[in-house]
């Protein structure tokens, strides 16, 4: 096969797993900038990458096209306006089923609340201003933090490893300082030191192994910049062990976590809407009510979100239920573990705390190097 059908074979690979649906999807709308592909390396072997074979809506748009690496002539697809890398099939696929199903739903704008808002700045209180810098999302998942963080003024370079990058594009691909990419992070397509802020929300966790996702991110940062990170976390001690032993989630994870995510996701909506009536009478119990609706998988906001619709309460409802049962890691960590690794990085400035989602970790990249740990290990 010569270079340039090799290029169109991943094109067209790619526009098969994506789908018809999405690219009949508004992603089409602004084509992304080509000047962003100037951030981008070959994550093999860190060399540039020319695009290739590429179909414009202007000579600064890119509709489609391959992006070659100059060194080792590896492709990397651009579908649907978002650079590809790494396989079609991986193991956050749940994670891309889940955020297209629910691109809005986590969305300020569309909930009329602020808990994006206040979590991101609550787990990144960084400057509102930051035009000029160079933030990494790490994770993105339907976007809702890119769209914060791009209101800063910063460029932005935001990555998932599933097809969430379509949900985030459909949102945020507008921006003109807004890359979006499909990635993973354990092997990422930038150089070292190339970040002024990055930020991973919601991810460790569901990473297959925590501490290698961990240490694989600082890397990217530039000397004296900033690292904002969270991860669900578990208690010491016998009674805390005993509860999520007895947890009804982690209980039938082991049955339904390899369920086909269609199957699972209706399953998720009929178990919500059928036990909704039972859930919001328990609720009212005090002190148990919210710990019995947990046993019985019925996420319900009602007393909290008192200003959501009936309908939006159901929807994230299903969106939880489905996020707590879908993703193929779920590992929880202990404070201390995650804040020894922020000292065996050689972070400084740590902030390690339980807060929003878990435990809230901060830090700064010390100039000089970094431990020798993160560099020869993972990157
Ligand atoms: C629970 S979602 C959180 C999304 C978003 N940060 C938020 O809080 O709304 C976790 C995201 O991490 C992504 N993810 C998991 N493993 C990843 C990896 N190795 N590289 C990049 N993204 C990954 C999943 O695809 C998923 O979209």
């Amino acid at each position: 096969m010569n270079l340039r059908s090799r290029g169109e074979f991943c094109v067209r690979k790619w526009l098969l797993f994506t789908g018809p649906s999405l690219i009949a999807g508004s992603s089409f709308a602004i084509p992304m900038k080509k000047a962003h592909i100037q951030y981008l390396v070959c994550p093999d072997c860190i060399a540039p990458l020319a695009l290739v074979e590429a179909e414009y809506s202007t000579s600064e748009r890119v509709i489609s096209g391959v992006l070659r690496c100059k060194i080792c002539n590896q492709d990397y697809p651009v579908v649907n306006s978002i650079p590809r890398f790494g396989p079609e099939s991986n193991y956050a696929e749940n994670f891309g089923f889940e955020w297209l199903k629910h691109a809005r739903t986590q969305y300020d704008e569309y909930s009329g609340r602020r808990d994006s808002s206040l979590r991101f700045e609550s787990e990144t209180p960084w400057p509102s201003d930051l035009k000029g810098e160079m933030i990494l999302e790490v994770g993105s998942g339907s976007g809702r933090f890119t769209a914060k963080a791009a209101q800063t003024g910063a460029m932005v370079i935001s990555m998932d490893y599933s097809r969430a990058v379509e949900a985030n594009y459909a949102s945020n691909g507008h921006c003109d300082n807004v890359l979006i990419i499909q990635a993973n992070l354990y092997k990422m397509p930038f150089p070292k030191a190339s970040f002024d802020r990055l930020f991973c929300l919601g991810v460790l966790q569901h990473t297959p192994s925590v501490h290698e996702a961990f240490i694989s991110l600082s890397p990217y940062l530039k000397p004296g910049k900033h690292i904002a990170i969270d991860c669900y976390c578990k208690r010491p001690g016998v009674l805390p062990w005993l509860l999520r032993a007895i947890s009804a989630k982690y209980f039938v994870r082991h049955f339904i976590r390899l369920m086909n995510p269609e199957k699972l996701y209706c399953w998720c909506e009929r178990h919500t809407r059928r036990l909704w009536p039972l859930a919001q009478c328990i609720n009212k119990i005090p002190m148990i009510g919210p710990t019995i609706n947990r046993r019985l998988l019925v996420v319900y906001y009602g007393d909290d979100y008192r200003d959501l619709s009936e309908e939006m309460l159901k929807e994230w409802g299903v969106l939880d239920l489905f996020d707590q049962l879908s993703p193929m890691y779920d590992s929880p960590q202990y404070l201390a573990t995650i804040r020894k690794w922020f000292d065996e990085v050689g972070l400084e400035k740590t902030d390690v705390q339980y807060g929003y989602n878990g435990i809230n970790g901060r830090g700064v990249k010390p100039y000089g190097e970094l431990r020798t740990l993160c560099d020869n290990r993972l990157v």
